[in-house]
């Protein structure tokens, strides 16, 4: 009862026969407590009127990027910023092949490119046009970037032929989006710290020691962390990545400058996830000056940095979790399971460079968590948003032992 009270939800509505279900959608998300606002595509007005879509959701409906009359302006930024989830229902092959290839050409494609919150689409068309390969591979890349895909179950078509390819049902649709936020509410009350990215060691005022991590786990792990109702900070070395919606971000540099972050807030934490590739040496001096060139080779000597999940895993206290990272280029596992004890973690993530789609920058990641009874589970390459909430609810599990 009233599951989504207090929640907005944004349905987009593209131009499908299925377009008349929306309105049944948008009825069911009403009942359920939710705040629904409703965005077309032009072809959608054609399948189902908008009064009736704004009759059901009790909002004018949106379809242009201005009213012509009065110069009004509809802004998919605050529009984006509003919503709590996005659901495009029905979506068809031609909106999932413009999302999936950033093409936005309408009000409910530049109000996608614009979420920052779930994104979740109940495909439908004709089965030849759901099995095809390029709809195929434009389903994979939406999934890739961690837009939900309800799959169209198989049935009578519109086209009389059978097979996949009819939007699922609106309450299915919408039970589904209540599951997002029961989930959302598993870490609830619950503080969580993140470290993400590379560090980045000064040798002189424009060089430095850096790696290649892209930080892309340790924004997922964020992003889905907040999704679940918890409190983040996300500590993260320089990225280009855009913040997630609800984190807090704290900016480092440097290794010293991530521990101190660390440390100044790690006993106000419940959950640490380092995540972040600390650089394990640094220059022992910094020049003040750009270094010339010399015709001389350049020694430059390096001291080791503090390791931060191990110093702060000195000072854990009973009801404190932490998760450590280890990439592996050999003996993973045994190596895994030592950082696991040196550095007195609850799980360490272990994942290998010499795994086929993992690399640094990469969307996808295979990862295999062991824990510190002993227990070793190993999951197939998948989304780093994937990867993300399965990391997630081994430590909602691990809270709950
Ligand atoms: O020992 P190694 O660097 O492989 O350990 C990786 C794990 O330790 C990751 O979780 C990483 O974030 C963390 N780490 C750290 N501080 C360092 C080095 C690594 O917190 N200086």
């Amino acid at each position: 009862m009233y599951m989504l009270k207090g929640k907005h939800i944004l349905v987009g509505v593209s131009g499908g026969i299925a377009a008349y279900k929306a309105a049944a959608l948008v009825r069911a998300l009403v009942k359920d407590g939710a705040e629904v606002r409703v965005v077309m595509t032009p072809m959608a007005k054609h399948f189902i009127t908008s009064l009736t879509m704004a009759t059901v959701s009790k909002h004018p409906v949106l379809a242009e990027f201005y009213n012509p009359e009065n110069g009004d302006w509809n802004n998919h930024v605050s529009l984006s910023l509003w919503a709590d989830a996005y659901v495009v229902a029905p979506a068809t092959a031609n909106t999932l092949a413009k999302m999936a290839h950033g093409i936005a050409d309408n009000l409910l494609l530049t109000t996608y490119l614009s979420m920052r919150c779930p994104v979740i689409a109940a495909p439908a068309m004709d089965m030849d046009m759901w099995n095809h390969p390029a709809t195929q591979n434009n389903l994979q890349t939406l999934q890739k970037r961690g837009v939900h895909i309800i799959e169209p179950p198989a049935g009578e078509l519109a086209s009389g032929l059978e097979g996949k390819g009819r939007m699922e049902e609106p309450e299915r649709i919408a039970a589904f989006i209540e599951q997002l936020f029961v989930k959302k509410k598993s870490l609830a009350g619950k503080t969580v710290l993140v470290t993400a990215g590379p560090t980045y060691e000064a040798i002189d005022p424009v060089r430095f020691i850096g790696n290649h991590s892209s930080g892309k786990m340790g924004y997922a792990l964020a992003e889905s962390l907040a999704n679940c109702g918890a409190q983040v900070l996300l500590i993260s070395g320089p990225t280009s990545l855009p913040v997630p919606k609800g984190v807090e971000l704290v900016r480092v540099t440097a290794a010293a400058e991530m521990h101190a972050a660390v440390t100044e807030h790690f006993a106000s934490v419940d959950v640490a996830i380092f995540c972040a590739a600390v650089a394990d040496y640094t220059p022992e001096k910094k020049s003040t000056h750009k270094i010339k060139r010399e015709k001389e080779p350049l020694l430059i000597a390096l001291k080791p940095t503090v390791d931060i999940a191990a110093a702060v895993g000195k000072q854990k206290r009973k009801n404190q979790l932490t998760v450590g990272f280890a990439l592996e280029t050999g003996d993973e596992l045994t190596n895994a399971q030592k950082k696991l004890q040196t550095k007195n973690l609850d799980m360490i993530v272990l994942n290998s460079l010499n795994d086929e789609g993992m690399g640094f920058g990469s969307d996808t990641n295979k990862i295999t968590i062991i824990k510190k009874d002993g227990a070793i589970a190993t999951c197939p390459l998948l989304p780093k948003q994937k990867v993300a909430e399965i990391i997630i609810d081994a430590v909602v599990d691990a809270m709950m032992c």
